[in-house]
């Protein structure tokens, strides 16, 4: 994989750079977190000063292969605009179907942004004869979309491959980040939150290798709780989940790695009990950690060197039951030892914190990708770039 500081520019005249401009918004279509734009801004800055022609390229949303209003770029290229402090020029959708590239080269303006890259069919199949409709009028491909480059979709897998590729400058910030935390043999704590085993087993299978200890928080723990014979009554579960957790704690046996669970809990109704009360209890539904797992989580961080989040620990879209998620991220800002955090909700609960990112080691944008790339094998985006011409 070459560096984007190591490319020789001289011949290089025409950029595509593949961004995630995947932001969340409101109902009004208004950015309400513009993270992964601000990290992409780096690199393009990076190649204006080359003075390159650059063309972005992102998805937003899962919209079906065809234009869809709600999923175009129209209603946000100017909010783009303004926390890149860049002008961009949009290459709409009827454009593209009819002209593909051929306005965007014939044009004057620096910096274009493509219109959503899913409404066009060949992007998710990662066809072929579609990405050359794009790298054939580019001299260099970039990936700034590590959040992403878990899809083998064209702009992630073929289009790295069909020209000169390298990483953007925050993917290979997200690749050492994530290379320290699978390689370090430090004690090491895994702390995952959110509601689903199903989407999480198979990276909870390797960290029980790589950790000494992983804390359950969020939903996800109700059903490591029922496991255990804890009632969990109304709370979220999944179904079938059984199996996966056995499979977890018969592998955390061989492995040493110590799994812990919520010791306390927040109930629906505000009240805070230990989990050997919630047999007493009638109808409930666990919300939110308490103080006592959370003195637990503190122990655990202080003994670890390394310690990585991924995952609320409770329904952070509720202010009452955002405190365990908010205290934790706190805990982690103060901690000394190295932190590593990744997963799109678990950003939501440094925001309702308060605390700037600077306060972790890393943070990732990334939230299936983040989760993959902790898992044994490579990402499809990132062999790619090791593919390029
Ligand atoms: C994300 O939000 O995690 C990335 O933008 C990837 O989006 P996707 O899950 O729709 O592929």
């Amino acid at each position: 994989m070459k560096s984007l500081t190591k490319i020789n520019f001289t011949n290089i005249k025409t950029v595509g750079i593949r961004v995630d401009f995947n932001v969340p918004i409101d109902d009004n279509f208004l950015i309400t977190d513009a993270t992964r734009l601000l990290r992409a801004i780096e690199t393009i800055e990076f190649v204006k000063k080359k003075d390159c022609k650059i063309l972005l390229i992102s998805h937003f949303g899962r919209p079906k292969e065809r234009f869809d209003d709600k999923f175009s770029f129209h209603y946000l290229i100017d909010q783009f605009s303004k926390y890149l402090g860049l002008k961009l020029n949009l290459v709409t959708y009827e454009n593209f179907m009819k002209k593909g590239l051929q306005d965007f080269k014939d044009s004057s303006q620096k910096l274009s942004l493509l219109e959503n890259i899913r409404f066009f069919s060949g992007e998710k199949n990662n066809n072929k004869d579609f990405s050359k409709v794009i790298t054939d009028h580019l001299d260099l491909y970039i990936n700034e979309a590590f959040s992403v480059s878990h899809r083998s979709h064209a702009s992630v897998d073929q289009m790295p491959k069909n020209i000169v590729s390298a990483p953007g400058l925050n993917f290979e910030k997200e690749l050492l980040a994530i290379k320290e935390i699978k390689n370090s043999s430090k004690k090491k704590l895994a702390i995952i939150g959110g509601s689903k085993v199903s989407t999480k087993i198979n990276t909870l299978l390797s960290l029980t290798k790589s950790c000494s200890n992983i804390f359950i928080g969020g939903a996800m723990a109700n059903n490591f709780l029922k496991f255990q014979g804890i009632p969990v009554s109304s709370s979220l579960l999944e179904e079938n989940s059984e199996k996966m957790i056995s499979q977890i704690y018969t592998l955390s046996k061989k492995t040493e790695c110590e799994i812990h669970l919520p010791l306390d809990v927040v109930l629906d109704n505000g009240q805070p009990i230990t989990i050997d009360r919630l047999s007493l209890v009638e109808k409930f539904k666990i919300l939110d950690l308490s103080d006592e797992s959370m003195k637990l989580l503190n122990t655990l961080i202080s003994r670890s060197e390394t310690i990585l989040w991924n995952g609320p620990m409770g329904m952070i879209e509720e202010p009452s039951f955002a405190k365990g998620s908010i205290k934790l991220a706190n805990l982690l800002a103060e901690t000394p030892n190295e932190v590593v955090i990744g997963g799109g909700d678990t950003l939501l609960a440094i925001k309702l914190a308060n605390v700037s990112f600077q306060k972790y080691n890393f943070v990732s944008t990334a939230g299936g990708a983040f989760l993959e790339a902790l898992e044994d094998n490579d990402l499809p985006g990132v062999k790619a770039l090791n593919q390029d011409q």
